[in-house]
Formats: structure tokens, C-alpha cells, sequence
């Protein structure tokens, strides 16, 4: 398991324990972080007990019952309950996941489950991390086509060779699992550009309908943008679609090398 460090500025003192509201044989404890800025109090732990019998079988589900039943002021985002959507991600006993799809029984450390938001993130409040330097650096990729094609009726074609190369790719739903559990995307998130942005770009180099391969190669080439990947391979390991983002990082060295 891969265990990853707690949120930006986080001294975090003990929370409350909440009073459980049924019991039953299947009672899981879920300790989860919680920060509010408008409180004053700074970050702490709570605990909340949950009988399994009497929750749906999801992390997700878990947190609904709480917010739902025990905690209204609990936050945390969500949308799809899929694994389609990427806003559910956070760290789950000490792993980088989505609630949604990882199941209460598939998350080990006995009876307590430690829920935390995606590491090394300013937290805007309990589970949910402020993502603007996630999304700013994906935009800073351009992940559109660009093309001096005029636009067809229907679509840019490819070959089926070419379609297959944007496999493992293009399914990257943005959860940014990888990037903030990326010891390198900590120490340099503000020049690093991280794994997902990264495997985005990559999406976007091998694409053969894309005409500015060359310009998006100058724009990477930085010693930190790209070459602040170390291999360290957190991003591969955590990813819940299965993607590894390492690998496409790694093309995107080779292919600056065979066009020096
Ligand atoms: S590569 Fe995987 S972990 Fe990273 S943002 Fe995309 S889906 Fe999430
Ligand atoms: S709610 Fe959409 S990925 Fe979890």
C-alpha cells in the first residue's frame, strides 16, 4: 500500500467522537479529516460509527449515511457514483482512490478507515481540495486538436492503428490521484506540471489528426515541467482506471530525444 502524507499545513488535534446511531454485528469506525476556515479551530480528526448492515457497500455510500444521518456539515464532492465523473477522489486508508468505487470491504487497516483529502492540496474545506493548480496546468497543455483542417460534417477521421494509440489514454477522467500522490508533484507542483497533465499532453502528441506536435514538444521542454519525473511510479499504482501515466511520460521523453 502506498502511504501518502496528510494535506498541505495540516497539524491535525483529535475531533469529536460521534455517538454511534444503531448498533448491530458490522460496525466500522470511519475517521475522517475535517477542516472548516470559517470555524477558527484549525484541521481535526472525527469519527463517526457506521453498521455495515445498514449502508450501501461503497466508501461513498458510507459517507452519504454519515452526512445523511449523523453530520450534515461533512463535504465532500461527488457526482456520477460511476467512476466516470473523477470528483469523488481522495485518500482512502492512506491510498489516493474514488469513494465511489472502492468498496468499504476493499479498504484494509481493521476496523477504522482513515478518509483524508487528496494529499498536499490546499484544502478548501473537509474532503474537498482546492484543484485550481490541477486544472490551470491542464489547460496549459491546450487539450483540444489542432488542426488547419477545415472542420468536417461529422468528424476528423483516423485509422484504426491510430485510434488505438489514444488507448489508455483518453479514459483519464482528471481525478488527479496521480498527480497529488506524486512526491515530486508536492515538492515542485507549482513548476512540475504531475502525472495526469502529463499523460494528457502525451494524449495529445500521439494523436495523428494533431498538426503541432513539434510546438508541443517545445512547450515541454523545461527542466521542470517534464523532467521533474523521477519514475517513482506512485502515479501508476493509484490510478483507479488503471492508467499509467509514468509510462506516457516516458514516451514523451523518448520522443523528445528522437527529434533532437
Ligand atoms: S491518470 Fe488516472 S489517476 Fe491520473 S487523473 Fe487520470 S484517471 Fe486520475
Ligand atoms: S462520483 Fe464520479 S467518480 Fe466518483
Amino acid at each position: 500500500m502506498v502511504q501518502l502524507s496528510l494535506p498541505k499545513n495540516s497539524k491535525l488535534s483529535k475531533g469529536k467522537d460521534w455517538p454511534a446511531i444503531s448498533s448491530g454485528k458490522r460496525m466500522k469506525t470511519f475517521k475522517i479529516y475535517r477542516y472548516d476556515p470559517a470555524d477558527g479551530q484549525g484541521p481535526r480528526w472525527d469519527s463517526y460509527q457506521i453498521d455495515l448492515d445498514e449502508c450501501g457497500p461503497m466508501v461513498l455510500d458510507a459517507l452519504f449515511k454519515i452526512k445523511n444521518e449523523i453530520d450534515p456539515t461533512l463535504s465532500f464532492r461527488r457526482s456520477c457514483r460511476e467512476g466516470v465523473c473523477g470528483s469523488c477522489a481522495m485518500n482512502i486508508g492512506g491510498r489516493n482512490t474514488l469513494a465511489c468505487t472502492k468498496g468499504i470491504d476493499e479498504v484494509g487497516g481493521g476496523n477504522t478507515i482513515t478518509i483524508s483529502p487528496l494529499p498536499h492540496m490546499p484544502v478548501v474545506r473537509d474532503l474537498v481540495p482546492d484543484l485550481s493548480q490541477f486544472y490551470a496546468q491542464y489547460a496549459s497543455i491546450e487539450p483540444w486538436l489542432h488542426t488547419s483542417e477545415a472542420e468536417p460534417e461529422k468528424e476528423f477521421k483516423q485509422s484504426p492503428e491510430d485510434r488505438e494509440k489514444l488507448n489508455g489514454l483518453y479514459e483519464c477522467i482528471l481525478c488527479a490521484s496521480c498527480s497529488t500522490s506524486c512526491p515530486s508533484y508536492w515538492w515542485n507542483g507549482d513548476r512540475y506540471l504531475g502525472p495526469a497533465a502529463l499523460l494528457q499532453a502525451y494524449r495529445w502528441l500521439v494523436d495523428s489528426r494533431d498538426e503541432d506536435t513539434s510546438k508541443r514538444l517545445d512547450d515541454l521542454e523545461d527542466p521542470f515541467k517534464l523532467y521533474r519525473c523521477h519514475t517513482i511510479m506512485n502515479c501508476a499504482n493509484v490510478c483507479p482506471k488503471g492508467l499509467n501515466p509514468a509510462k506516457a511520460i516516458a514516451e514523451v521523453k523518448k520522443m523528445m530525444v528522437e527529434r533532437a
